[in-house]
């Protein structure tokens, strides 16, 4: 296989009291492959992202793109074009006040990308799934679905080539879900673009990732082919979601 586009490596995070949702955590995530953070609520899946995006400090470890560590500086800035973030409420990380063209303008005009801008926006509506005449629609006019295909158009109007998806359907009815990740899929198909989505639901990861890693106790206690975790789980955490997942939505499984 290719070598790793993102990796954690060795990555510790503490919060006050000592507490360590990572720790000596290890994930890689290659080009163009879905990967599904599989893990208990709680049990520091946003934890892990914000640290891969540079946005929590960790104690040990370092997070590294392309072999190279993230850095600091331009490095870091060129590294938050790259690898995109889609947060885990789409509502609430949408501002109320601000319209879906100026929701999806907004990483481009952070990185002071001003040329083409309406071009790349409607690009990357298109790309989403949202029609163009929602472009002037504020957050409460839309459904969850739509608000989640905006903050993807948000993140796919940089170009990334990694989407770091924080529980990107948990929030979403049945019909919306499947929406979205048949949506993720597509992206890596016409894109090539890689994915890794946090998820507490096992379902979504046997439905769209190429591997599995479940994370618990601070470490990635079992991680591959989604096939193999899912059918013959090694680890005691992964078999406690699988029956959390039966319990909860026996027509999925
Ligand atoms: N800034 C913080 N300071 C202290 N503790 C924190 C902080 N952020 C998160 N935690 C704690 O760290 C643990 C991991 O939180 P995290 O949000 O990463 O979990 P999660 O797997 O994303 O959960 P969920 O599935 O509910 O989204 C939790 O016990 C949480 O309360
Ligand atoms: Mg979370």
């Amino acid at each position: 296989m290719s070598d790793p586009l993102l990796a954690a490596c060795g990555v510790s995070v503490e919060f006050p009291g000592g507490r360590r949702p990572a720790d000596g955590l290890d994930l890689v995530v290659h080009p163009g492959e879905i990967v599904a953070l599989a893990g208990q609520s709680g049990c520091g899946k946003t934890t892990l992202i914000r640290a891969m995006l540079g946005l929590q400090r960790t104690v040990s470890g370092e997070i590294r793109y392309e072999g190279r560590p993230i850095g600091r500086g331009r490095a870091l800035r060129r590294y938050r074009r790259h690898v995109q973030f889609i947060p885990q409420d789409p509502r609430a990380a949408l501002d109320p006040r601000r319209t879906v063209y100026d929701a999806v303008a907004e990483g481009l005009r952070a990185h002071r990308l001003r040329d083409g801008e309406y071009a790349r926006v409607t690009e990357a509506l298109d790309l989403a799934g949202l029609p163009r005449r929602l472009a002037a629609s504020r957050p409460y006019e839309l459904s969850g679905g739509q608000c989640q295909r905006v903050l993807i158009a948000g993140a796919l109007v940089l170009r990334p080539r990694v989407l770091l998806a924080d529980e990107p359907v948990s929030s979403l009815d049945v019909v919306a879900r499947g929406e979205i990740l048949a949506l993720l899929l597509r992206l890596r198909e016409e894109l090539g673009m890689a994915t890794l989505i946090a998820t507490h639901d096992l379902g979504a990861a046997w439905q769209i990732a190429d591997r599995t890693a479940v994370l618990h106790g601070g470490r990635i206690a079992e991680d591959g082919p989604t096939e193999c975790v899912l059918t013959r789980p090694a680890h005691e955490q992964t078999r406690t979601l699988l029956a959390a997942h039966r319990q909860s939505a026996p027509v999925h499984s």
